[in-house]
């Protein structure tokens, strides 16, 4: 067939060129966009008196036929077709004869490809945001269950201060919460339309933007022509919001990998989220967790090919801009798929508190509480510090914790102790009495957890 641009060139290309050009393998999951734009697009064209009334609803109803046979899979996506945008216009000339060659007066593929790109965006990010807060709600329905089992918070992932477990899964309600707010503020940038900047300069037909706009969803419109079609700023905004999001689950993963293993064992993972070996019977592998770590890496790199392919780009659009669209699709499927599997996973997920507790009662993480203990005795810290610092060096000496150390063990280090000490040093009295806001206190986490309820469902 020949080119619809075939004209100032005759067109013929070579099959390698054509291939090598087409980008309809990947933008063809944006024929909804584009079908939807070009109805708003027709509509506007005969409200300026550009095209007939009579034309455009012959557009619409032509484009919605397009659409009705696209979702229904009665009409085909043609690989050989140039790109989604050529594809569409190609087949509502066939269909319409004259009329369908009159759609794409006062726009171009630029303006096009960059309005199809945001509708898409506009739609991932919302599906993300309630990804975000499916996963935020099972997160807090465990910080919830697990609110008061106490275990070791580490530091260099040695034993540090206790905690409760509630308040380490809380940690990461935060984080989803901030990727929350972050999707929500790109969103902004996403929402405002490019279309009728046309190829670069705007167009010499009388059109109404706005009304375009606003047919579409759009509460602004692009204040400059040649950045219209240029920008692609609220890709990499996605980007790096999915990265981020990505970093979160990898962490979290991570925990989950370590967690499971015998060495740790404080949780079990449901069978339905886990894989054996094909030659080690005994084994239960994370392999949810460990995949969404290490896709990470791949949206990592899909926001760095972006910006990379963006960074030498003079103004306007160049067809180097078609390669954004591989990156954002494989970032946007990739997040999807492990939102949705990270959130069944931890929602089948099971904590064992016993384990957690006996981890937690042999690193001396009470020796902070120690330490404070004896500074409540009028101590300085410093010397607060050293002396229990010897006191935990001859407990690992003598094969004791600082729970089964007698008051003469105690004595023998400073005067100060009398029978309190065994209050201090208790680990229930330790957590607890971490009150100070948004510390690992009953009572902060509670205050967490209901915020945050608060918060996901505003
Ligand atoms: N397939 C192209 C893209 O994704 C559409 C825009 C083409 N514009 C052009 N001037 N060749 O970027």
């Amino acid at each position: 067939m020949p080119k619809m641009w075939a004209g100032r060139t005759s067109g013929k290309t070579e099959k390698i060129a054509d291939d090598f050009n087409s980008s309809i393998s990947f933008d063809s999951r944006m024929y909804r966009q584009d079908i939807t734009g070009s109805m708003a697009h027709a509509a506007m064209l005969a409200k300026q008196g550009i095209i007939t009334e009579t034309e455009a609803d012959e557009l619409i109803d032509g484009l919605e036929g397009i659409l009705k046979d696209l979702d229904e899979g009665t009409l085909e996506i043609d690989p050989a077709a140039e790109d989604i945008h050529m594809f569409v216009e190609e087949v509502l000339t066939e269909r319409l004869g004259d009329v369908g060659k009159k759609l794409h007066t006062a726009r171009s593929r630029n303006d096009q490809v960059a309005l199809d790109v945001r509708l898409y965006l506009r739609d991932e990010t919302v599906s993300f945001l309630s990804k975000l807060k499916q996963l935020i709600s099972v997160i807090t329905d465990k910080a919830e269950t697990y609110k008061d089992v106490l275990m070791p918070g580490y530091t260099h992932l040695q034993r540090a201060q206790p905690i409760f477990f509630g308040h380490h899964l809380m940690a990461y309600a935060m984080m989803f919460l901030r990727d929350m707010d972050r999707l929500g503020d790109g969103l902004k940038r996403i929402n405002v339309s490019p279309i009728g900047s046309c190829a670069l300069a705007g167009t010499t037909y009388d059109t109404d933007r706005f009304f375009e706009a606003e047919k579409l969803g759009f509460p602004e419109v692009s204040l400059n022509s040649i950045d219209g079609v240029s920008d692609r700023d609220f890709c990499v905004e996605l980007l790096s919001a999915l990265a981020l999001i990505m970093m979160h689950l990898s962490r979290f993963s991570e925990e989950i990998v370590l967690w499971s293993s015998w060495e740790f064992k404080f949780i079990e993972l449901s069978d339905a989220y886990t894989t054996g070996s094909s030659i080690m019977p005994q084994k239960k592998n994370p392999d949810m967790a460990e995949l969404v770590r290490g896709k990470t890496g791949r949206v990592y790199g899909d926001l760095m090919g972006l910006l990379t392919t963006l960074k030498g780009l003079p103004l306007a659009y160049n067809k180097d801009m078609q390669e954004d669209k591989e990156s954002v699709f494989d970032a946007c499927d990739t997040v999807h798929m492990c939102l949705d599997v990270f959130t069944g996973m931890l929602n089948e997920l099971t904590a064992l508190p016993e384990n957690m507790r006996k981890a937690a009662q042999n690193g001396f993480i009470n020796a902070t509480d120690l330490a404070d203990y004896l500074v409540g005795k009028g101590l300085p810290f410093r010397s607060a510090y050293k002396i229990s610092g010897e006191i935990v060096a001859w407990c690992i000496k003598n094969g004791k914790v600082l729970e089964t150390m007698t008051l003469e063990e105690y004595k023998s280090f400073s005067e100060l102790f009398d029978e309190a000490v065994f209050e201090a040093v208790d680990l229930n009295n330790c957590v607890n009495l971490r009150s100070s806001f948004g510390g690992t206190g009953l009572a902060s986490v509670e205050y967490q957890i209901k915020t945050v309820r608060e918060k996901i469902n505003a």
